[in-house]
């Protein structure tokens, strides 16, 4: 090979990369992605989300679990968002987020506000991805800024939720590869899990731990006696309630804090997933530290939650602009 021959070869292979290195670029989201199309957008969100926080400090926690379920779901795409149809039954409809899901009137109100502002240009999935860091602020937790660009999808199925979120009775390797499926370390499992220092559960997410544990034994022997009897009151044996609930973190449960790593520490980690965390001496020095550590735990906390916000994102001209956050365009 004569060297011109190598040289322009040579060009031409560093061409195709810089290509694809500006294809890799294109792909990735942004933070401040709507500052010329539609400056206002997060802030219109921030205030659609204080109103009802100022009615229901519960729709934060409603929001940060809805952007994670929509985010291990066909990436963040506001799949989670869409309505069931005759022909179809939607995430939102699967017992993984039925009836227990809340927030949705939030969305529609921020995207009704959003596009009289500045029609079709903000997608869904980009509200649900503001909204949840605007309640983690609004509970006292820590900013963080949201690279956006995120676009809508038009699929969007009961049975992918089914499968792909982590059931209550989770122990610490499935947890662990579950987030692994998705992209995520063991170590962000255990910080995303903090999350649950926020928010309500429902008994049956996990009334077995109080009543049929297995087929010896009634009581979880990890879960700490006292609250186990608080618990039980709350959730009585044979109820037909579905909709009862208790609030996870009950000394905090509307703030933000490292509250839910002390649960678990005092065997008051309300899931099994909550409470297998101690189970592997890795997760549970991380359970330790975080505890320990609040600083600590919010700046792996902020960081976890931007990359699970980056999952399986459609960008460019993939996927839609939705006009309404529950129906296809
Ligand atoms: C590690 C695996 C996880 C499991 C097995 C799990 C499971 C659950 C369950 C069973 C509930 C109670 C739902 C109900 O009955 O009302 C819940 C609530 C909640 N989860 Fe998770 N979760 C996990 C991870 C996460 C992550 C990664 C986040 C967010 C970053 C999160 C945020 C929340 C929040 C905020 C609530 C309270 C929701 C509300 O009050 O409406 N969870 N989770
Ligand atoms: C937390 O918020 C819920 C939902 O609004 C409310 O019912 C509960 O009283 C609040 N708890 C505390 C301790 O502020
Ligand atoms: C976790 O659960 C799976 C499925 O039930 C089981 O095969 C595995 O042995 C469990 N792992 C641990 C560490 O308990
Ligand atoms: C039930 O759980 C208890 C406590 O962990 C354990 O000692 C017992 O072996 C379990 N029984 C069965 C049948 O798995
Ligand atoms: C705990 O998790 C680590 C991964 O961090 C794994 O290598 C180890 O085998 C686990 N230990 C147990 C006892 O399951």
């Amino acid at each position: 090979m004569s060297s011109r021959m190598l040289y322009s070869s040579l060009y031409v292979i560093m061409v195709l990369v810089s290509c694809r290195y500006v294809e890799i670029k294109a792909q990735q989201l942004q933070v401040g992605f709507y500052m010329q199309s539609c400056r206002m957008a997060e802030f219109i969100v921030w205030t659609e989300v204080q109103n009802a926080f100022k009615t229901d400090k519960g729709v934060a926690a409603g929001l940060v679990r809805m952007h994670f379920h929509d985010c291990f779901v066909r990436g963040c795409d506001a799949s989670v968002l869409i309505d069931s149809t005759s022909a179809n039954s939607a995430e939102k409809d699967s017992p993984a987020n039925s009836p227990s899901l809340r927030g949705f009137e939030v969305i529609d109100r921020a995207k009704t506000m959003v596009e009289a502002s500045c029609g079709g240009v903000v997608s869904c999935a980009d509200i649900l991805a503001f909204a949840a860091r605007d309640s983690i602020l609004m509970t006292g937790g820590p900013g963080y800024d949201v690279p956006a660009g995120r676009r809508d999808g038009r699929i969007s199925k009961a049975l992918e939720a089914s499968v792909g979120l982590p059931p209550p009775n989770s122990n610490v390797s499935q947890l662990t590869q579950m987030f692994a499926s998705k992209g995520l370390t063991q170590e962000e499992m255990v910080t995303l899990s903090g999350a649950h220092t926020i928010g309500r559960s429902h008994c049956t997410s996990f009334s077995n731990r109080l009543y049929s544990y297995n087929t010896t034994t009634m009581q979880d022997p990890s879960l700490d006696m006292a609250y186990a009897t608080q618990l039980k009151q709350q959730c009585p044996q044979g109820s037909t309630d579905v909709n009862l609930v208790v609030q996870m973190n009950p000394s905090s449960p509307n703030t933000t804090d490292v509250g839910y790593y002390s649960d678990v520490l005092a065997n008051r980690g309300l899931h099994t997933s909550d409470q297998t965390l101690l189970t592997n001496a890795t997760t549970a020095n991380q359970v330790n530290q975080n505890a320990a550590n609040p600083q600590l735990w919010k700046n792996k906390f902020t960081a976890a939650m931007v990359k699970m916000g980056q999952i399986g994102v459609l960008t460019g001209t993939a996927g839609e602009i939705r006009a309404n956050c529950r129906v296809i365009n």
